[in-house]
């Protein structure tokens, strides 16, 4: 959806960009197809656009002195965050079409290709979240929980022919999407990863490049977790 950054990038590599929003369905066909006619073939597909819920300072607080209540055993203080309560309709939908529909509309835009040729290979990104939710973010969890066996159905159905659908589920990685987190958050995330850092967004990019490429021939419908040991 960024122009300017897919254009920058498009320079650095060599190649094209197609701006689009990943929930339209008939964008993400024309935008596949026009690749397929400029190359001749399609490859890889990675389905890695997303987002996430916007932060709440007031939430942060509430949950600090949550955490609080429980070290002194006072559970009977503690404030419900009602997270799930106050999610609206719009927020819920948004999160599960970026992410729900953005990787299926991207995976059936690539077998219609990658199965008649009989090969290809298509990354979708989840989360640790997906495999490991967390409380405060349910629309995200169940968003990257579907992706995880939508990943394992797909890649079992075109694994006889030649089309390679994988997964990976990135754990707490510094990227622009924790930018807008508050700073005690991520202190306390920190705290519970094993490795004791975010993790690199090139750290993530080996994983997705190996399950792209030839390396992960054997590989169907599998799910893979780099997560610094918090998955
Ligand atoms: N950063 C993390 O800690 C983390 C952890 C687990 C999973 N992930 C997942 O990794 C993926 C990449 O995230 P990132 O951390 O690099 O964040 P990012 O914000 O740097 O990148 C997300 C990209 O998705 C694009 N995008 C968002 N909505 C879109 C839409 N509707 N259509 C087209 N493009 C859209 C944005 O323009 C942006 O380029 C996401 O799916 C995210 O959920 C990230």
């Amino acid at each position: 959806m960024n122009a300017e950054a897919a254009a920058s990038m498009a320079i650095e590599l060599g190649g094209d960009t197609a701006v689009f929003d990943v929930t339209d369905s008939v964008a993400f066909d024309t935008e596949v197809d026009k690749a397929v006619e400029r190359h001749g073939r399609l490859d890889i597909v990675i389905n890695n656009a997303g987002i996430a819920p916007p932060p709440d300072s007031s939430r942060v607080e509430q949950m600090m002195l949550n955490q609080m209540a429980r070290m002194e055993d006072r559970i009977d203080d503690l404030v419900p965050p009602d997270s799930t309560v106050d999610l609206s309709d719009a927020d819920w939908d948004r999160m599960i079409r970026v992410h729900l529909h953005g990787t299926f509309y991207g995976t059936r835009a690539a077998l219609r290709h990658m199965t008649p040729a009989r090969s290809g290979a298509v990354v979708n990104v989840s989360s640790v979240l997906g495999l490991r939710p967390m409380s405060g973010a349910a629309h995200y969890a169940a968003a990257k929980a579907g992706i995880i066996a939508f990943t394992k159905s797909v890649g079992q159905e075109v694994a006889p022919f030649g089309v390679r659908v994988n997964a990976v589920c990135p754990g707490w990685i510094d990227t622009p999407l924790l930018a807008p987190m508050d700073p005690i958050m991520i202190a306390g995330i920190k705290m519970s990863i094993p490795r004791g850092r975010l993790g690199r967004a090139e750290e993530l990019a080996e994983l997705v490049r190996f399950l792209a490429g030839p390396e992960s021939s054997y590989c169907n419908g599998d799910i893979f977790a780099a997560s610094g040991g918090f998955a």
